[in-house]
C-alpha cells in the first residue's frame, strides 16, 4: 500500500490555546479508498480536515496530500475538493451564478454548462435561478457539495456532507459519491450517520479526544470489538457516555 498512499498524517497535533484538539494522530489513506473518519462531537475530526486542507497548520507532525507537504504553501496538492463546516456561500448570487463563478476561477471554459450539470447532479436543477440566500439548509448543503466538485477533484475531503439532508438527498448524494469513487476519486469522509459509513466506506478510523482509537475495515473493527453493527462498535470504542468537551 505504501506506494499508493495519497493522504499521510504523521504524528500530527493541534491545540487551540491550551485545549488539545488533535494529539499525535497518524493515519494513511490509499488512492481510491472511500475512507470513513469517525468520532464523537469534539473528537477532532473537523480540526484534522482543516489541517488536511491547509486551513490550519499542525503544531507538530507532518501532513502529506498527493505526495506534497500541506504546510508548504506553494504546493499544489493535486486536485482536491473540500466540503467543510464553514458556510462560505455567497447568498446574493443564484445557485447557478455561484457555481459558474467558481468554475470560472478554475478556468473551466463552459462555466455555465458546468454549473448546470453540477446543479442537476446534486438535485438543485429546479432552484438554479433562486438566490442562494433563499435556499433551505439542505439545499445549501447540496450546493456546498456541488462547489466541492467544480474542479473535478481527485481527492474529496467531506466533513459531514449529508448533514441536514432529507433521506432522498442522503441517498442521492451517497450514490453520487459512490459513482465518483468508482471512477477513482479518493474520498475522506466524516459523518455521524453510521449506516451511511458502513455502506460506503472501505476502511475507517475512529478518533476520540484527539487520539486515534481504531482503524481498519468494518470487519477488522468487528473482530476487535466483538460487535456486529457499526453503531455498537462506535459506542464501545468511544464510550456510550461520551460528552462533547
Ligand atoms: N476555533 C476553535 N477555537 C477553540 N477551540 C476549538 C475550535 N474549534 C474546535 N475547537 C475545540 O477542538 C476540539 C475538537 O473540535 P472539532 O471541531 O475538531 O471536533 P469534531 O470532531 O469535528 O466535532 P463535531 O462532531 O462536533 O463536528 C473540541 O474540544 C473543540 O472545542
Ligand atoms: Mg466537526
Amino acid at each position: 500500500m505504501t506506494e499508493n498512499i495519497i493522504i499521510d498524517i504523521k504524528d500530527a497535533s493541534k491545540s487551540y490555546g491550551d485545549r488539545a484538539a488533535v494529539r499525535g494522530l497518524s493515519l494513511s489513506v490509499a488512492k481510491g479508498e472511500f475512507f470513513g473518519f469517525l468520532g464523537p462531537n469534539g473528537a477532532g475530526k473537523t480540526t484534522t480536515i482543516r489541517m488536511l486542507t491547509g486551513i490550519l497548520s499542525p503544531d507538530a507532525g507532518s501532513i502529506t496530500v498527493a505526495g506534497k507537504l500541506v504546510s508548504d504553501k506553494l504546493h499544489r496538492a493535486g486536485k482536491i475538493g473540500v466540503l467543510s463546516e464553514s458556510k462560505g456561500l455567497y447568498e446574493w448570487m443564484t445557485g447557478k451564478e455561484f457555481l459558474s463563478f467558481f468554475a470560472g476561477l478554475y478556468g473551466i471554459a463552459e462555466a455555465d454548462e458546468a454549473a448546470e450539470k453540477l446543479l442537476a447532479e446534486v438535485g438543485l436543477k429546479d432552484r438554479a435561478d433562486s438566490l442562494v440566500g433563499s435556499y433551505s439548509r439542505g439545499m445549501k448543503q447540496r450546493l456546498k457539495l456541488a462547489r466541492a466538485l467544480v474542479n473535478e477533484p481527485d481527492i474529496l475531503f467531506l466533513d459531514e456532507p449529508t448533514l441536514g439532508l432529507d433521506p432522498q438527498g442522503q441517498d442521492s448524494i451517497q450514490k453520487l459519491l459512490k459513482r465518483l469513487n468508482e471512477k477513482g476519486v479518493t474520498v475522506f469522509y466524516s459523518s455521524h450517520l453510521l449506516h451511511e459509513v458502513s455502506r460506503l466506506c472501505t476502511r475507517m478510523a475512529v478518533i476520540d479526544k484527539g487520539v486515534l482509537v481504531a482503524e481498519g475495515t468494518l470487519d477488522d473493527l468487528r473482530r476487535r470489538t466483538h460487535k456486529d453493527d457499526l453503531r455498537d462498535i462506535f459506542l464501545s470504542l468511544t464510550g456510550p457516555d461520551a460528552e462533547p468537551e
